[in-house]
C-alpha cells in the first residue's frame, strides 16, 4: 500500500467535568491500534488518531493524541484527505455542557446538563473530503448484524466492522467482528485483536488495490 495514507482513529475520547474530572468509556485502543499497526506494515501512510491510551504507537504510524470528540474531529478534518478512513475510536456520544471551576461538594449533588459530541464518522461521510473507503465500527450487544445493517445505511459508510461487546470485548484481547459491506455480511471467528487488524488490512489493501 505505498503512496497510500489510511486514517484510523482509536481509543476512548474524554469529556471533562470539570477541570479534574471527566466522563469516559472503556475503550482500550488496543483494536485500532492493531489496525494502525496492520496498515503500516503493509506500507500504508498511516496517520493515528488515539483518544488518551496508555498503548505504545506502532511502527511506521504518525500519531496524534486528543483528549476530547472535538479535539478528534478537528485532528481528523486537519489529517484529510484521505485513501481509506476506519473509524474505530469509541467517541463519547455526550459531553458537559458547562465546564468550569471545580465543583464543589456545597449541599445537593450537582446535576450534569450533558450535549450531544458531533458524529465524527457521518460527517466525514457527508464532506467533500469523504474517503473513497470509509469504514465505521458498531459497538452492538443485541441484533448485532440488524444493527450494523442499518447503521451503514443511516451514516453512509461503506464498511460497517460490527463488535459484539457483551463479553469482555472492550478492554480484552480478542474480538468478534461481522463485516456488513454492500454485498452482504461476513462473520469471523473470536480471534485475537492483532489478527482482525491483520485481516481487516488484508481486505483494504484489496479493495484499493481494485480502485487502481
Ligand atoms: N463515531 C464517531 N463520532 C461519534 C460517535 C461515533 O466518529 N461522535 C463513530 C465511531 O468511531 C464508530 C461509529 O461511529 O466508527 C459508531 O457509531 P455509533 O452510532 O456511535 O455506534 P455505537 O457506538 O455502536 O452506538 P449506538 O448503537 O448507540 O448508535
Amino acid at each position: 500500500m505505498h503512496g497510500r495514507h489510511i486514517l484510523v482513529t482509536a481509543g476512548p475520547t474524554h469529556e471533562p467535568i470539570d477541570p479534574v474530572r471527566y466522563l469516559a468509556n472503556r475503550s482500550s485502543g488496543r483494536q485500532g491500534f492493531a489496525i494502525a499497526a496492520a496498515l503500516a506494515a503493509l506500507g500504508a501512510h498511516v496517520t493515528l488518531i488515539a483518544g488518551p491510551v496508555t498503548l505504545p504507537t506502532p511502527a511506521g504510524v504518525t500519531r496524534i493524541d486528543v483528549e476530547t470528540a472535538r479535539e478528534m474531529q478537528a485532528a481528523v478534518d486537519a489529517a484529510l484527505p484521505v485513501d481509506a478512513a476506519v473509524m474505530v475510536a469509541a467517541v463519547a456520544d455526550w459531553r458537559v455542557a458547562d465546564t468550569g471551576q471545580k465543583i464543589k461538594k456545597s449541599g445537593a449533588p450537582p446535576v450534569l446538563q450533558l450535549i450531544e459530541n458531533p458524529d465524527i464518522l457521518a460527517g466525514l461521510a457527508r464532506s467533500a473530503q469523504r474517503p473513497a473507503l470509509l469504514i465505521g465500527f458498531a459497538a452492538e450487544t443485541e441484533h448485532v448484524i440488524a444493527h450494523a445493517t442499518a447503521k451503514r445505511a443511516r451514516k453512509n459508510v461503506d464498511w460497517i466492522v460490527a463488535n459484539d461487546v457483551s463479553g469482555d470485548v472492550m478492554g480484552g484481547l480478542a474480538n468478534t467482528v461481522h463485516i456488513v459491506t454492500a454485498g452482504g455480511v461476513e462473520s469471523w471467528e473470536r480471534l485475537p485483536k492483532e489478527e482482525v487488524a491483520t485481516r481487516l488490512a488484508a481486505r483494504i489493501a484489496a479493495a484499493l488495490g481494485k480502485q487502481g
